[in-house]
């Protein structure tokens, strides 16, 4: 598996991968916009694409993970933790976050485990839980 920054030819089956889990309304905005500013990370099995992660730079002069996701029957064999290493060895910042609503055990989980720490909360976003912040400091 080769983890690769995303092409434009690559732009149907990432909303595919992201949009199933996600929904379109929300993965459709994130998708389009780390495209353009080629913050957007595939993981490519040679056959077809089976993760994505979204990223950015300018998030309080941090890098953000934005959005990770991995085709259902990909899961559990390391593809986020190759995309998330991916970003790290991008980031310009040594200070790397990513966040997860409350209810996403199974994310949380993966965060605990590539290394991230919690680190706050957001209320009152729209999808009606809150969105937990986690933060990993890379080359201490
Ligand atoms: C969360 C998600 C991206 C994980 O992708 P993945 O490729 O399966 O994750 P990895 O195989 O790289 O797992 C890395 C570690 O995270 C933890 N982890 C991942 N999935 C887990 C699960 N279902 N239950 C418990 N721990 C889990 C494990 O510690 C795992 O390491 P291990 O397999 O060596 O034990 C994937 O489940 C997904 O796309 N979920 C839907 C979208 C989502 O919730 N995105 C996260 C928003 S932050």
């Amino acid at each position: 598996m080769e983890v690769r920054h995303a092409l434009s030819s690559d732009l149907n089956a990432v909303m595919g991968v992201a949009t199933t889990v996600f929904g379109a309304q929300r993965a459709g905005p994130v998708i389009r916009s780390h495209v353009e500013r080629h913050h957007l990370l595939v993981a490519d099995d040679g056959d077809e694409l089976v993760g994505v992660v979204a990223y950015r730079t300018d998030w309080f002069q941090c890098t953000m993970v934005s959005l990770v996701c991995v085709s259902e029957r990909y899961r559990r064999r390391g593809v986020a933790r190759a995309l998330v290493k991916a970003v790290e060895q991008m980031s310009p910042s040594p200070r790397l976050y990513a966040s997860a609503e409350e209810t996403n055990a199974v994310a949380i989980r993966m965060l605990s485990a590539l290394g991230f720490s919690p680190s706050g909360h957001i209320d009152n976003l729209p999808q009606g839980y809150r969105e937990l912040l986690f933060y990993k400091r890379l080359h201490p």
